[in-house]
């Protein structure tokens, strides 16, 4: 394969948003039959964020993650072109996410749509909004990853519902203009997995009737061992490839962001990687598996260490499976910018 020409897509602010609402390993050990020792040994998740309130959803998260970002960028809405939203949990199956935002935060001059692309959302998105700055004719693409994942959540099913948490996080993708940006990408969905992570009813295939609900298919559904070998696997092997290909090394590599799903998948990809932990961005213990927004969540709360040419590497792995890794130099002085 050949090298991809150096791109011009730049990431020009990051900003992400959970919600108030933390759920803690005390309180699902109220509702199934869990510890706090097993969910912190075999997982590294300690609370999640959880968005409680009445009658918000999906778009409202994401929204408030956009109004930071676009306060910090300086930014006015209607100069935005394009959002591209990565998520499984759509406030409604149609209109998609992304118009119900642009509706949210005023960006009146924008389209969007959404990506399905489980955890690897984010990737997804990320790609496609990299070409379209690309192209030259989008100049201001917004890009998010976003999930409620207590949605589809089942409560009553101890194996996934102490996994995952409720999160927004968003990029400004920019034309770059100091030669740092979105610089290769490895990108993969094989359907081969579709049976180990799946959400079995509300689709075409099994529409939602009283059975499926009583049968509880609106749920996610999860095998998590076959799951968790196959996301050690494909984000080791893409890391492994992009680096290779992109001649460079653990030592020229700032950052390993990798997906959060569980923390020994992360520390077994580093080690797979004899990559340092100490150069991987790690949240997991706090927001547990945001789905789509983990990978901006972590770049969000690292930010204020990320400086001009950090070479990064984002990787992840989700239902589908869909799996793959950006690699990316670092386009600001995350030090410098002001939050509000
Ligand atoms: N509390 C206590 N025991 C639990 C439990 C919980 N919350 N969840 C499962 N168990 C039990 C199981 O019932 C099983 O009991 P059994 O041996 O009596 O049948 C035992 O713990 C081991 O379960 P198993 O599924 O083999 O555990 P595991 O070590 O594979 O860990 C996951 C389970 C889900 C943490 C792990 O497989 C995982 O992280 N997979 C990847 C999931 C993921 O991140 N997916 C997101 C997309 S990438």
């Amino acid at each position: 394969m050949t090298l991809m020409a150096r791109t011009s897509a730049k990431i020009a602010g990051i900003q992400g948003y959970v919600p108030e609402y933390v759920l803690t390993n005390a309180e699902l050990e109220q509702m199934v039959e869990t510890s706090d020792e097993w969910i912190t040994s075999r997982t590294g998740i300690q609370e999640r964020r959880i968005l409680k309130e009445d009658g918000k959803a999906t778009s409202d998260m994401a929204a408030e993650a956009v109004k930071g970002l676009l306060a910090k960028t300086n930014i006015k809405p209607e100069d935005i072109d394009l959002t591209i939203c990565g998520t499984v949990t759509p406030d409604t199956v149609f209109p998609d996410t992304a118009n119900t935002i642009n509706s949210k935060i005023g960006a009146s001059n924008a389209w969007g749509f959404d990506i399905n692309a489980a955890c690897s959302g984010f990737l997804y998105a990320l790609s496609t909004g990299a070409r379209f700055v690309e192209s030259g004719k989008y100049k201001k693409v917004l890009v998010i990853g976003v999930d409620m994942m207590s949605s589809i959540v089942d409560y009553q099913d101890r194996a996934t519902c102490i996994l995952f948490g409720d999160g927004a996080g968003a990029v400004l993708l920019e034309p770059s203009d100091n030669g740092f940006g979105i610089v290769d990408e490895i990108m993969r969905g094989d359907g081969q997995g579709r049976d180990y992570l799946i959400m079995k009813a509300g689709g075409s295939l099994n529409p939602p009737s009283a059975e499926t609900v009583a049968r509880r298919e609106h749920f996610v559904h999860q095998e998590g061992k076959p799951v968790f070998k196959a996301a050690v696997k494909g984000m080791t092997d893409a890391v492994r490839l992009i680096m290779e290909r992109n001649d460079i090394t653990n030592d020229d590599v700032s950052w390993l962001v990798p997906h959060q799903a569980n923390k020994r998948i992360i520390s077994s990809v580093s080690n797979a990687l004899d990559f340092p932990l100490a150069k991987v961005m790690m949240n997991i213990e706090r927001y547990g598996n945001t789905t789509a927004a983990t990978i901006p969540l972590c770049l969000w709360e690292w930010e204020s260490k990320l400086q001009p040419g950090d070479k990064i590497i984002l990787t992840a792995f989700g239902g589908g499976f869909t799996w793959g890794a950006i690699y990316l130099e670092w386009s600001y002085d995350g030090a410098l910018v002001v939050n509000s």
